[in-house]
């Protein structure tokens, strides 16, 4: 075995050298980033062989190394990562707040405080004041929610039990539109109808578990943007999944994995996400951690584009005990905004993300700190990093603030915490940058478990120990979730996962040497099969004529070439090809003679760049590639307003005329879309560049 490593090692890092020598004569742009690459892998041989295969060294240069796995490591502060312009990071306001929020535990009653001082020192212009409260209550389902009518509040006013949030403005008596402030709060209140011995009995046995994720942010991203968040979750009990690969392309598959364990075939066969009901019938992880004795919590920003929202009906029914969703829909109407990269940055006095987390800092209060309780919670946000790879630098400080506030309450003590992503950049600079392919494809995965856990059960630390280097998938960390139920309720019962039974619980040790589909990573975004640099030949201008022909022919299938222009090659950029490995972990020759080709192109007059996987032959014979294995790396943004299907969006450049009839008419032109084209689609049906239509 040991040995058969050894040889392999020497054959990657001849293919590499040679590769890069070969390479630097051909292309002198592509060479830097190989002396690095081969520099990197020269130094593999001597450090990482190790009988225990376990833990990453410094100088490990593998995320991920087995027979069936080899995901390369991508150093997150390579010099090749050049300091892109940061826009100005905002505060939402500097103006003191006017009302405040107070908590009576004896009464479990909120209270809104008038901070009559703040009147006096900052509103000195302004005669006497009055302030309102208004409910934010919800509607039936996801889409509607309610604003009460405003009542004007006294000091110290307690909130009624059953409000869930309010928006409270303070203007003169005078004259009302002189509006000193408006700001909007919500509430955990106590839950009703509770056991509260029992509840105390599992609040002090059952671990709390609080995911935390932060959209599209790959591990490397994380760490280069985020480095004290980073640093936080370095820290003892923390571990890193440095082998945890997506399984889907946007936000809903790979979230859905997660939280309900099932493949986007699964749960498309069982119903519509877009229909009224369907997303209620999957069976979600808070659902089976309610049935275990937990109080449920979800909260998400960007309410009009949220994961089951946008474009989706949404749950019919309140998914989760606590659940911000409507509040979120109505701060968002009703309180001033202020965009950033087209994103609702600010809403009212506060960060759209600071909601999120506060919404988590009051669930801790509550349940953690003053009545302990079990809680199951997920707190996403996506205002910040969704549409800006460099989203978390703005994000950082307030968000390792949070962690630290939670650390001080005690979150730490007692409870499992799992800060994840759903996957990483997938447009403009990180996505074009030579790592793009990994940076799509790797998620950040950090999982915590808190020092009673790990010494109740040690094997559970020692598999996340020997996890982090291993290929994960979110199956596995459904698994690992549910997991947590399992030990505390050992006869509760569950249903098996897709077979054939390759999933594991990520809590588990993982075998080393599985594959992709062994961890239920289709075949388009795993990671494990590294890919050389090959020089750009006739055989390649050929291949990306190939690919363009198959996005044209989709785009006539869909009926579209008449608003779209067609697209033609332009320059082949870098042209890869993928290793091919036996069991054993030898380099071998590619079956049938059909090799996997990765080419970085530019096309014309869409002026795209794609990043698209090739299945070929040496003449072509057999030529294989999907709609879905071709990428768009840069930004379309909303050039193709005239289709509304996800994937010819990545294709289409509208017309002109139709650009200027679109304008004139300012109707909504949305072309009915054939679904049956996109029947094999691993994806959702829409993905989330549809923010970008005209409404
Ligand atoms: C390298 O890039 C520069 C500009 O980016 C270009 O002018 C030059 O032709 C490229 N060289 C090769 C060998 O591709
Ligand atoms: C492998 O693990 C065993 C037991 O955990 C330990 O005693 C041994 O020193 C380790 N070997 C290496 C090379 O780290
Ligand atoms: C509010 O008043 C305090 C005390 O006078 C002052 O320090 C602060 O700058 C004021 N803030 C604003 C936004 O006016
Ligand atoms: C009330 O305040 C608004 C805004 O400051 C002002 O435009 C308007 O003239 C005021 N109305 C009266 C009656 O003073
Ligand atoms: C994994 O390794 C074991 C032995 O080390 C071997 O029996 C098994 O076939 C391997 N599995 C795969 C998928 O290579
Ligand atoms: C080239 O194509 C022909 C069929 O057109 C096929 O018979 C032949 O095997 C192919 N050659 C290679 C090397 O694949
Ligand atoms: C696309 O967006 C740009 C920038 O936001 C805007 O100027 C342009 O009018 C938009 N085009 C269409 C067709 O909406």
């Amino acid at each position: 075995m040991f040995r058969n490593y050894a040889r392999t090692l020497c054959l990657c890092v001849g293919l590499f050298i040679l590769s890069f020598v070969w390479i630097n004569q051909q292309h002198e742009n592509f060479s830097h980033k190989f002396v690095a690459i081969s520099r990197k892998i020269s130094t593999l041989t001597v450090t990482k062989i190790d009988e225990n295969e376990s833990t990453p060294k410094e100088t490990s240069r593998f995320f991920v190394f087995s027979p069936q796995c080899k995901i390369p490591y991508v150093n997150p502060f390579d010099v090749s990562f050049q300091q892109w312009d940061l826009l100005k990071f905002k505060p939402c306001t500097n103006e003191p707040a006017l009302v405040s929020v107070i908590y009576d535990s004896s009464k479990r009653q909120y209270k809104l405080h008038l901070n009559t001082d703040v009147a006096k020192k900052n509103f000195s212009s302004y005669g006497n004041y009055g302030c309102t409260c208004q409910e934010a209550r919800s509607g039936s389902g996801d889409t509607i929610a309610y604003l009460g009518k405003a009542a004007y509040i006294h000091q110290d006013w307690p909130v009624p039990t059953h409000f869930v949030g309010v928006i409270v403005e303070c203007h003169e008596v005078r004259n009302k539109s002189r509006v000193l402030q408006r700001d909007a709060f919500f509430f955990i209140q106590y839950p009703k109808n509770r056991n509260e011995a029992n509840d105390a009995k599992r609040g002090a046995e059952y671990p709390s578990v609080f995911l935390f994720g932060i959209d599209s942010m790959s591990r490397m991203n994380f760490h280069r943007s985020m480095p004290l968040t980073a640093k936080f979750v370095s820290q003892e009990g923390w571990y890193e999944m440095e082998g945890y690969n997506k399984v889907g392309d946007n936000t809903l598959p790979n979230l859905l994995a997660v939280l309900t364990g099932r493949t986007p075939r699964q749960w498309r066969s069982k119903c519509d996400v877009r229909k009224e009901g369907c997303l209620d019938s999957l069976p979600f992880l808070w659902d089976l951690f309610r049935n275990a004795g937990y109080l449920t919590a979800y909260a998400e920003d960007l309410a009009s584009m949220s994961t089951f929202n946008y474009l989706k009906e949404g749950f019919s029914r309140r998914p989760v005990d606590f659940y911000l969703r409507h509040f979120m829909m109505v701060i968002e109407q009703e309180m001033k905004t202020i965009n950033y990269d087209e994103l609702n940055f600010c809403v009212g006095r506060r960060h759209s993300f600071s909601y999120i987390l506060d919404f988590a800092k009051q669930l801790i209060e509550r349940f953690i700190v003053e009545n302990p309780k079990p809680l199951f919670g997920l707190f996403w946000t996506s205002s910040c990093t969704h549409d800006d790879f460099q989203g978390g630098r703005h994000l950082d400080k307030p968000f390792v603030r949070y962690l630290e506030e939670f650390q001080e309450y005690g979150l730490l003590k007692n409870s499992i915490v799992i800060l994840l992503s759903d996957h990483g950049t997938r447009f403009g600079p990180l996505a074009e940058h030579f790592t793009g392919f990994l940076e799509e494809r790797l998620p950040m995965l950090h999982i915590y478990i808190p020092p009673w856990y790990r010494k109740r059960y040690p094997r559970v630390a020692n598999a996340l120990q020997l996890n982090r280097n291993r290929l994960s998938s979110n199956y596995d960390l459904y698994l690992g979730i549910r997991q947590i139920i399992e030990e505390i309720h050992p006869r509760m019962e569950f249903q098996p996962l897709f077979p054939p039974n390759t999933i594991h619980s990520i809590l588990r040790v993982l075998p080393r040497n599985r594959t992709c589909s062994q961890a239920g990573i289709p075949e388009h975004w795993c990671t494990c099969k590294p890919f050389v640099n090959v020089q750009v030949t006739d055989f390649f201008v050929e291949l990306s004529k190939l690919i363009v022909d198959r996005m044209n022919e989709f785009l006539k299938m869909l009926g579209v070439e008449g608003d779209c222009h067609l697209v033609i090659p332009k320059k082949i950029l870098q042209a890869d090809q993928q290793l091919h490995f036996d069991e054993l972990g030898n380099v071998v020759a590619a079956p049938n003679g059909l090799e996997t080709f990765r080419l970085l192109f530019t096309t014309i007059p869409n002026d795209g760049m794609f990043r698209t996987i090739v299945h070929s032959n040496a003449n072509h014979s057999i030529f294989h590639t999907e709609v879905d294995m071709i990428s768009r790396v840069s930004p379309y943004k909303n050039e193709s307003y005239c289709v509304k299907d996800a994937v010819a969006k990545k294709f289409c450049l509208c017309r002109k005329d139709k650009f200027l009839k679109l304008h004139r008419g300012r109707e909504k032109k949305v072309r009915k879309v054939k679904y049956e084209f996109m029947e094999d689609r691993e994806g959702e049906y829409y993905d989330e560049s549809h923010r970008f239509t005209i409404t």
